[in-house]
């Protein structure tokens, strides 16, 4: 299954590039192209996980699972392509639900910054999918410079363990709080 994936992942990688490109524009302008642009977003996002599910998938049948499992490099890749997944769909169901109302005030910065953070996600994905093929690429120099060898299993700190829990109570509070409010 290794080519089929090696094939598929391009989709995902280039339709997810693409929305970020388009939200980065968009973020930036409110003329007529920007708008344009905007208008093919969620076909994009949609576009992006469907064939981001397909990739997966695929992925998943390259190898064993218990192969997988017993390799800290397959396990960081399979983590954080679970991430990419969920995140650009979840930034779908965003643009989706919210409509150009995303673009109002503040929220379009945060939208630039959730695609920053998205882009970020998809790199990382990427590349450890690359070192699991034997192409690796300086991207995870820049990783184990930030402490993080792609080798070894990624965790995080008890403290940001917290600090998470934390976000997932005060997140939807604050948003519950925002929608009552009188406009
Ligand atoms: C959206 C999800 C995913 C993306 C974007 C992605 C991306 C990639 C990329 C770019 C490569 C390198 C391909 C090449 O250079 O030939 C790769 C390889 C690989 N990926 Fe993924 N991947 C995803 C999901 C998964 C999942 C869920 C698994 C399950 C463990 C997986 C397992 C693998 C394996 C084993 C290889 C090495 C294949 C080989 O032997 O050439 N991938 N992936």
């Amino acid at each position: 299954m290794a080519p089929y994936h090696a094939v598929l992942v391009h989709f995902p990688v280039a339709l997810w590039t693409t929305a970020a490109l388009v939200i980065l524009v968009r973020a930036l302008s409110d003329g007529a192209l920007a708008k344009a642009s905007d208008r093919v977003l969620v076909p994009l996002l949609a576009l992006g996980a469907l064939l981001g599910l397909a990739a997966y998938v695929v992925g998943l049948l390259v190898w064993p699972l218990e192969t997988a499992a017993a390799s800290p490099l397959a396990r960081n890749h399979l983590l954080v392509a679970t991430w990419s997944l969920v995140y650009w769909t979840l930034l779908l169901i965003t643009r989706w639900m919210q409509g150009e109302a995303v673009w109002e005030g503040v929220t379009r910065w945060v939208m630039l910054v959730l695609a920053g953070l998205g882009s970020i996600l998809l790199t990382i994905t990427g590349t450890l999918g690359g070192h699991l093929s034997g192409n690796p690429t300086a991207v995870s120099r820049v990783l184990h410079f930030l402490g993080w060898d792609v080798y070894d299993t990624f965790y995080l700190p008890d403290w940001v363990l917290l600090l998470l829990a934390v976000a997932i109570i005060v997140l939807p509070v604050i948003g519950l709080w925002g929608r009552r409010r009188p406009a």
